[in-house]
């Protein structure tokens, strides 16, 4: 579950408007039931675009815009597929090492890399990021204003040492996260403008899951993951007895978010002057529903029996929760895994020259030290 923690807050720095991200994942697991030992994810503003792992072991896009990079470079997947096998290799020798650093002779491990940049289509800034961990926690992660990794884990001390002495190796890879991964990055949201810049409205819901829990407005199928969403009171927005839950994405691609209402303390009169706001970045009519008995979603009372109110309608949130962090926790996997490959941009350092030795950091770090 750490794991999946991890990922969901790295997702969400995603998106503000006119900011652009290209995140690569790479996932190096051992001992995972049913699941490829590496994988790589490629994500443009959060929309996954190609995926490799060490069962197809084939780097593929995942839309079809991106397919259009062969318009330039036909080899362009092929020559990328050979990088993310150098990138496995590479990476199956850095979690043995870890491993053996953490003193673990068997069991589930995860060690993971993510590389990629932001860029901000208005100023034209960018930024390049790049992180690695180990089963779930933080292992090194890199200050882009002093070109240095930082080490929060005794564990990872010898290696960041060493990666930081490797002058070569940080400049080199200055160069990717600041030139080349924009570049890339720029490349691809050109070449999916329309879908990635398109506005798609969710529906909205009141649900209740005993008549004494809050009210819950709930908001699913929008797209792009900028949105807002809140309870007003006589026009004024409420800040007191709200709860307002985080942005999640749904299987499709489209998010979901809801806030809570705790009406416990409103006499019914007073339930027409509450409604529900969602409001889409870049949507210019929010979605507005009024607080209304009628309306609200409920399952008690359905079956006539009092004892089991609201029990189904929160079992079904509940279990909706759980596949969402578990969908979460996949494309943050994904996720990872690509952004190894990144070194044109596409494979973020690591990958490119990893198998080279140059700044895969991490693999010459962790190999250096053992
Ligand atoms: C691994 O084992 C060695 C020797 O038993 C010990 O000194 C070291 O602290 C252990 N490392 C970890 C991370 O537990
Ligand atoms: C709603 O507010 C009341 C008091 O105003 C409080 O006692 C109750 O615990 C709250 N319910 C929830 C679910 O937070």
């Amino acid at each position: 579950m750490k794991i999946l923690v991890f990922l969901v807050l790295l997702g969400l720095h995603s998106a503000a408007a006119g900011i652009h991200s290209l995140k690569n994942i790479l996932t190096m697991s051992s001992q995972v039931p049913n699941s490829p030992e590496f994988v790589i994810v490629g994500m443009v503003d959060d929309v996954q675009i190609y995926h490799y792992d060490s069962n197809t072991r084939r780097l593929e896009p995942k839309q079809d815009w991106a397919n259009r990079v062969t318009e330039d470079d036909p080899q362009f997947w092929e020559r990328k597929t050979a990088r993310c096998l150098d990138t496995q290799h590479l990476f199956k020798g850095y979690i043995k090492n870890l491993k053996h650093r953490f003193n673990q002779t068997g069991g589930v491990h995860i060690f993971q890399w993510m590389i990629g940049c932001e860029w901000d289509d208005e100023t034209g800034e960018v930024n390049g990021f790049r992180q690695v961990g180990y089963d779930g926690e933080d292992f090194l992660s890199w200050d882009v204003k002093t070109n240095t990794w930082i080490a929060p884990k005794q564990q990872a001390v010898i290696i960041k040492n060493n990666w930081n002495n490797d002058e070569a190796k940080l400049a080199y890879y200055k160069n990717v996260l600041t030139q080349e991964l924009p570049d890339f990055l720029k490349k691809f949201v050109n070449y999916g403008r329309s879908s990635l810049m398109r506005t798609e409205l969710p529906s909205v819901s009141l649900l209740q899951k005993t008549p004494s829990s809050p009210v819950s407005c709930f908001a699913t199928g929008f797209y792009p993951d900028r949105a807002e969403i809140f309870w007003r009171k006589d026009g004024e927005e409420l800040h007191e007895n709200v709860e307002l839950g985080e942005i999640l994405p749904n299987h499709d691609g489209s998010f979901q978010m809801n806030v809570d209402l705790n009406l416990s303390s409103v006499t019914p009169e007073d339930w027409r002057r509450y409604e529900c706001v969602f409001h889409l970045s870049g949507v210019k009519d929010d979605i507005i529903t009024k607080l209304d008995k009628t309306a609200i979603q409920t399952n008690w009372g359905k079956t006539g029996d009092g004892r089991d109110g609201g029990f189904p309608l929160g079992a079904v949130i509940g279990v909706v929760v759980v596949l969402l962090l578990l969908v979460v926790g996949i494309t943050g996997f994904f996720l990872w895994k690509n952004k190894k490959k990144g070194k044109d941009g596409f494979q973020p350092a690591n990958t490119s020259d990893a198998s080279s030795s140059s700044p895969s950091s991490s693999s010459v770090g962790v190999q250096n030290t053992t």
